[in-house]
Order: structure tokens, then C-alpha cells, then sequence
């Protein structure tokens, strides 16, 4: 890996424990104005300072987020479909290089649809990616996305994924937690961190997955609504932080949010 992939990865998982808390913001770029996500600048603002990078468009970047943030950006450069309209997989590339390094990101992220009618398209769309990933020293976040089948959020379909996104040179991998989530890691040769997935009803939910996700060895989370769709966001990912960062429990995490949420949020 050359210097310059390596240096901007580094801003990303941290050397110092070797993991990292995105933040997802991108939801928008299908669903629309989500949940609490309505006027991305206000989700945004207060919680940016606690995540080790943001996941946002470039639409919401450059609408949404101060420009003088030191956050790094991991900008989301696939799309063009909508949860209404016939398939969520048939996704392209939206965004070029050219506009990432304008907007002096540090990583770019892609969806894949391993299994879909989409399958080949969106394998060719990170094959690209990583081919000018490697020419401008930009890492390449592939995201295993299941579209509208979140059943098929299990270790034999996550590793699959995993492994063919590392295959085809991805930097680093976004999936779901499973169970035997540790098959998915050990048949993936690059990083992998978890999405949040749908809101769970409670911190009591939140706080296992992360902590049994890292335990099972992804390197972090890039979590989108169970931290800024709850009524705690800033308690909700300091509390993360500190599970994926200072190894807390899942007893001590509900205690710091408890304690944060008395406090501040
Ligand atoms: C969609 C995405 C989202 O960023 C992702 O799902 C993370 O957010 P959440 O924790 O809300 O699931 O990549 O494909």
C-alpha cells in the first residue's frame, strides 16, 4: 500500500487503538429526508467532534458541513435509485475523483450488491473505484449493502460479500453484524466495520452489538441512526467511543451514557 493510501487510512482507524467510530450520514442519497435527519446540518453539528471520520454525499458536505471541520470525510460516491423506485442495487458511480479530491477527502464509499441482478455492475463500479483509489492514494470503503432484504444479513452471505469486495481491492469493508460474525472477519483480509442498521429500541440493544462486534473483530462501526435517531445522540456516541476505543464494557457504556445524557443531551 503506498504511503499516501496508508497516511489517509490512518486518519480513519486510528493507529493508537487501531479502530475507529464513523459516522453515517449518508441515508438521504435514497431514502430522503429521514428521521431525524431531515436538516442534516442540525444532526450533524453537535455529534461531528466525537466521530473519528463522517460518511456524508457530497451533497451534504458541501450544504452541511462546516468546511474548517478536522473530521476526515469518507464521502459516499455511489447511487441513483430511491427506495421507491424498482431496485436499490442498480446503483452507479456519482461522483468523480476529480470532485473527491476537490473536496480533500480522505476515503471514498461505494455499495455492492453481491447476488442481485446488479451484482456485476456494482463489482465493476468498486473494481474502477480501487483502480483510481491506487492511482491518487485514496482508500476505497466497499459497503455490502442487502438493499430492501435485510434478511439476508447472515455469515454465509456477509462473507461472501466481505471477501469479494477484498478481492477486488476494497481498502476496507462496511457490513452488518451477523451471528458467528467472526467467520466474516476471518475470510476478509482488510478491515471490517458494522453498520448500526435500522433504529433497535433501546441502548440496551446498541451497546451489545458494538461491543460484540468488536470483540469478534471488526476494527469499528460506521453507525448512522442508533446514534443520531436517539433521544441521547451525543451520550449515545461518546458511549460507542468508548467501546470501541477504550475497550468499556457494555455495563460501563450504559452508565457513561446515563451519566452524559444527565448532563449534557
Ligand atoms: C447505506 C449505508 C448507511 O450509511 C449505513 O447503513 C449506516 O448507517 P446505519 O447505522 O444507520 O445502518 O451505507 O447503505
Amino acid at each position: 500500500m503506498d504511503w499516501g493510501l496508508q497516511n489517509r487510512l490512518a486518519r480513519i482507524i486510528k493507529p493508537a487503538t487501531g479502530r475507529t467510530v464513523m459516522l453515517a450520514v449518508d441515508h438521504g442519497y435514497f431514502l430522503g429526508p429521514t428521521s431525524k435527519l431531515e436538516n442534516p446540518r442540525a444532526t450533524i453539528e453537535p455529534i461531528v467532534e466525537y466521530a473519528d471520520a463522517l460518511m456524508p454525499t457530497r451533497g451534504v458536505l458541501r450544504t452541511s458541513v462546516d468546511p474548517k471541520t478536522q473530521t476526515p470525510i469518507v464521502l459516499r460516491v455511489s447511487g441513483g435509485t430511491s427506495i421507491i423506485g424498482p431496485s436499490l442495487a442498480d446503483e452507479s458511480i456519482t461522483t468523480t475523483f476529480e470532485e473527491a479530491i476537490r473536496l480533500n477527502v480522505t476515503a471514498v464509499a461505494l455499495s455492492i450488491f453481491v447476488g442481485t441482478d446488479y451484482e456485476h455492475n456494482t463489482l465493476m463500479n468498486l473494481a474502477d473505484l480501487v483502480n483510481e483509489g491506487e492511482t491518487y492514494g485514496i482508500p476505497v470503503l466497499a459497503v455490502t449493502a442487502v438493499g430492501k432484504e435485510l434478511g439476508k444479513r447472515d455469515a454465509r452471505f456477509l462473507s461472501l460479500s466481505c471477501r469479494i469486495a477484498a478481492e477486488l481491492g476494497a481498502h476496507f469493508v462496511k457490513t452488518y453484524y451477523c451471528e458467528e460474525f467472526e467467520k466474516v472477519v476471518e475470510g476478509c483480509p482488510v478491515p471490517v466495520v458494522i453498520a448500526g442498521g435500522p433504529k433497535l429500541d433501546t441502548m440496551n440493544d446498541v451497546f451489545p452489538l458494538t461491543y460484540e462486534a468488536i470483540n469478534r473483530g471488526a476494527v469499528g462501526v460506521d453507525m448512522g441512526r442508533n446514534i443520531w435517531q436517539s433521544e441521547h445522540p451525543v451520550a449515545a456516541i461518546q458511549a460507542v467511543r468508548a467501546i470501541v476505543h477504550e475497550k468499556a464494557t457494555v455495563a460501563k457504556a450504559l452508565e457513561l451514557f446515563n451519566d452524559l445524557k444527565a448532563t449534557r443531551n
